[in-house]
């Protein structure tokens, strides 16, 4: 029996002329077409003589199943997804589904993955360019993803001015979430931040349309729509959306010249070993750290590491050891927005446990709950294990 295969192909967003040649070709050759039934009236010309098997929404695994047993006949067949398998596609599941029957690469069974234009990429480009710089994806779908799952994703994103693209927005079920994500995007970033909404890109109902974050939820959004949110920097004029590359951090102006202190073809003078200069400078100045930290919007360890100053104990234990011998010499306490002189015999440092007693005030840190202790010139720093100060001693 000749061998099976299973081609998992994305044939990119709808449209022939968007499909890849080798995804053409796939499907062309396989004996038996499987997807989901949208996407086989989408490739319908390319079906004729071919076993096809037409899958419901919800029926993702019986498609990798069905492919599964139609390949270990030794035929070869096209699992179908829309855009790229592999982005919120057939690609993964099918894996799990060969892995669990005991499959792997290199067995009687071939397996390829065709890739395609995901619609992040279709729908920027009817748009314009707003994907020019960094940016992520996050699906809306809480089918198989918990929401705070989702909820932490959208906060950290919006927080790191990531443009973003937001797959399965809104369905018929599910309509709240595409509100709460424009809410958790409004705590970071500016209502009139750039959004489009692209629905059916490449497609017969193809909708494009601009607004901003403040009115996107006002629009017509469903199952087929992507949701572009810019980055702080993303614009819209004459109709396009674009988000600058950088060009103007290093020159006047898209094609002038070069910027003072800046090169051509080198890091930027704010790159990673110019900024880790000025940090060392700056911290060996004893400017405050924690300003340092919040002007960068980093934790204060990424400013400890980017000085490069060694006195670093994240052996905790031997941290303890010296802030035992050297706390005498320290007079001022803080914590969060705490601050009081302290004496050395209002601080107790045991293996297990920090503890201060002055005055009506107790407080208690737990050693296991320390990730690092710095010791600098004029400062001692302990730091919980997000790199954030839990409290700190200054002469
Ligand atoms: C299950 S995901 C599949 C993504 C697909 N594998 C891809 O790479 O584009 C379905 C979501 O993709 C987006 N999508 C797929 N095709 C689209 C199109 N032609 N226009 C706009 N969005 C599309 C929508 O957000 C939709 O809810």
């Amino acid at each position: 029996m000749s061998k099976g295969k299973i081609l998992l192909v994305g044939f990119g967003p709808g449209s022939a002329e968007h499909m890849t040649f080798r995804a053409r070709e796939a499907i062309e050759e396989s004996d038996v077409v499987i997807g989901y039934s949208t996407y086989i009236k989408l490739v319908k010309d390319l079906l004729v003589g071919k076993k096809v098997i037409r899958k419901g929404m919800t029926e993702e695994t019986d498609r990798a199943v069905e492919a599964y047993e139609h390949a270990k006949q030794g035929l070869t067949v096209a699992l179908i997804s829309s855009g790229d398998i592999g982005v919120y596609g057939m690609a993964g599941p099918s894996y799990e589904v060969l892995f669990q029957a005991g499959w792997k690469p290199g067995d009687d069974i071939e397996v390829e993955v065709v890739p395609g234009s995901t619609a992040l990429s279709s729908c920027a480009a009817l748009v314009g360019s707003p994907l020019t710089h960094d940016f992520c994806s996050i699906s809306l779908s809480d089918l198989l993803t918990p929401w705070p799952t989702i909820a932490r994703r959208l906060n950290a994103v919006a927080a790191a001015d990531f443009v973003i693209a937001l797959y399965n927005p809104k369905s018929g079920r599910r309509r709240q979430q595409i509100v709460e994500a424009q809410r958790i995007f409004l705590k970071y970033r500016s209502p009139d931040t750039p959004v489009a909404i692209v629905k059916s890109a490449y497609r017969k109902a193809e909708r494009i349309e601009l607004t901003t974050l403040e009115t996107m939820a006002e629009y017509d959004i469903g199952m087929l729509t992507t949701v572009l949110i810019g980055n702080s920097s993303t614009f819209i004029k004459e109709g396009l959306m674009v988000t600058p590359r950088g060009y103007a951090n290093k020159y006047e102006g898209i094609t002038g010249n070069v910027k003072e202190g800046e090169q051509r073809g080198r890091s930027l003078s704010l790159g990673l070993d110019g900024w880790k200069a000025g940090i060392k400078q700056a911290v060996e100045a004893g400017e405050d750290i924690e300003k340092l930290a919040s002007n960068f919007d980093l934790s204060i360890e990424e400013i400890f590491l980017a000085s490069n100053i060694e006195n670093v104990y994240s052996d905790v234990a031997k941290g303890l050891e010296r802030l035992k011998l050297v706390i005498t010499e320290f007079g001022l306490m803080k914590t969060g927005q705490i601050q009081m002189p302290i004496n050395p015999q209002d601080i107790e440092i045991s293996p297990s446990q920090i503890s201060l007693k002055k005055d009506l005030i107790t407080a208690q840190i737990d050693v296991d709950t320390i990730s690092n202790i710095w010791f600098l010139d004029q400062s001692v720093w302990l730091l919980n294990i997000d790199g954030k100060a839990m409290m700190s001693f200054h002469k």
